[in-house]
């Protein structure tokens, strides 16, 4: 099929891709010419697996780049809106880039089209886009207005998009609805997987993908509802980590205790110092704006967000209970970006908690493995960065971890205590054994367990902690 993609951010930039690999001719606009041209030359802006494989696959035959938005409109018979909705002062969702592509595909509608909203909108939006082709002169028989949200995860981005949970597809009429069946056919019907040079699959899915059909506003719904359950999950599992710190409980015991009721699940019940990201912050926001417009007032999501807040307070109170006063304190850091596996750091947890340390007078000393010249870009210069986490640990008073990157969950304890001033780790991701820090000869503290110190320890030196 011949696809048009108009947004080359995260959503966009992969789609274009991922469509292109599933045999659809793509053109990619963007009226970043920067970006365009980046594009072209090969170079790869996101940190994403696969990713760069599938570009230098269909680059310049199946998957083309250009800023000529009418055009590629004229020549695609489905168009993708994944162009970004900023959060507005308010907490809404700014829909002024969805508008404007509205309304400046209208002149290029022609014979029949498709146009989908792919980026994170709130419910009727898709009336609206119907409502402004119209308003500008379309011919209300040569296009439909579907709603196809997407679910994939940074980190993980070409393999959610290739193999799927599900495919959300919202239509108000069976026209429409076939022609999205079509584009997502190699998917759906397997045919994909059993291609020569297909992305392999992922464990914990399954294949072929699903494809759920709805009306557009159940699709709008349905992204939003799943991005703030998913993050009222977290929240959910971060106040039980608060109680367990109460009492003295274990959370991962009571999260194993918990997912394994099949209703539940394991997954997003990690606790830890709260989901930050692109899409969570702004989505559960956003929903909640939403839901008040509609006549609903949604004050769980207050909640879910307040959690969230008091989540990295909270991490920051454990960090001068562990070391007292925190002025010209030397903290060594592991994690900037928001989440292990990607280098981004909007709205990450891990920048605001070193923010605040900053402010209170801590000397920093960061390592992630990715995300450190994103941060360069935002953060005051006084933030020094290492070439890896031992580095980042020399002579620190205090280790702190604050994203899960994989490679900070298998470090050598040893060489780490070696390196550190003070035998400290303040794990703000619960990636050890509190057990097997001690027996490390470390004084350990996390989320929702108790902190655990090696065998004599003078009690003083103890604050909080239990005997391994
Ligand atoms: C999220 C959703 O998971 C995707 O399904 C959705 O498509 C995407 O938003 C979007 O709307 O575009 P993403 O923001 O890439 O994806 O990251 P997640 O893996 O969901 O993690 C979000 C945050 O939650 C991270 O800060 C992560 O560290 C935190 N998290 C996640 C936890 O604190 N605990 C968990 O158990 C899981």
């Amino acid at each position: 099929m011949r696809i048009a993609v108009v947004g080359s951010g995260y959503v966009g930039l992969v789609a274009g891709a991922c469509f292109a690999d599933l045999g659809h001719n793509v053109i990619l606009v963007d009226n970043d010419e920067r970006k365009l041209a980046a594009l072209k030359n090969g170079q790869v802006p996101i940190h994403e697996k696969f990713l760069p494989e599938l570009l230098s696959r269909h680059r310049g035959n199946r998957l083309t780049f250009s800023d000529d938005l009418h055009e590629a409109v004229r020549a695609s018979a489905v168009i993708f809106i994944a162009v970004g909705t900023p959060p507005t002062e308010r907490g809404e969702a700014d829909l002024s880039y969805v508008e404007s592509v509205a309304r400046e595909i209208t002149g290029a509608v022609d014979d029949y089209k498709v146009i989908v909203e792919k980026s994170t909108v709130p419910v009727y939006t898709s009336e609206w886009i119907r409502k402004i082709i119209l308003r500008n002169g379309a011919d209300p028989d040569s296009f439909d207005v579907a709603s196809n949200p997407e679910f994939l995860r940074e980190g993980t981005a070409v393999t959610d998009f290739l193999f799927p949970d599900r495919i959300v597809v919202g239509c108000d009429n069976d026209r429409c609805a076939t022609v999205l069946r079509e584009v997502y056919a190699p998917l759906t019907s397997g045919k994909y997987y059993e291609s020569a040079g297909a992305i392999p699959q992922p464990d914990r899915t399954s294949i072929p993908a699903p494809i759920i059909v709805t009306s557009t506003k159940s699709a709008e719904l349905i992204k939003h509802a799943s991005n703030a359950f998913l993050a009222m999950k977290i929240s959910f599992i971060n106040a039980v980590a608060s109680m367990c710190e109460s009492v003295g409980a274990n959370v991962n015991q009571v999260c194993h205790g918990i997912g394994t009721d099949s209703r539940i699940g394991p997954r997003f019940l990690n606790p830890g110092i709260g989901y930050g990201g692109s899409c969570f912050p702004k989505d559960v926001m956003a929903f909640r704006a939403v839901a008040r417009e509609c006549g609903y007032d949604f004050r769980l999501l207050d909640e879910v967000m307040r959690i969230n807040e008091d989540q990295r307070d909270r991490f920051v109170k454990k960090v001068r209970s562990a070391l007292w006063t925190l002025r010209g304190k030397h903290l060594g850091v592991l994690g900037l970006a928001f989440k292990g596996g990607t280098d981004d750091i909007r709205e990450s947890p891990a920048i605001l908690i070193v923010q605040a340390l900053m402010q209170e007078g801590c000397k920093i000393t960061a390592y992630d493995p990715a995300a450190m010249d994103r941060t360069q870009e935002v953060m005051n210069s006084n933030l020094k960065y290492a070439s890896s986490a031992y580095e980042a640990a020399t002579g620190a008073d205090a280790l702190l971890i604050l994203t899960e990157w994989e490679e900070f969950a298998n470090l050598d304890l040893r060489r780490l205590n070696d390196e550190l001033k003070y035998p400290i780790v303040i794990d703000g991701r619960n990636l050890y054994d509190p057990e097997v820090m001690a027996a490390n000869g470390f004084i350990y503290y996390s989320v929702g367990r108790a902190a655990s110190h090696p065998e004599g320890v003078p009690a003083a030196l103890r604050n909080g902690t239990k005997k391994a």
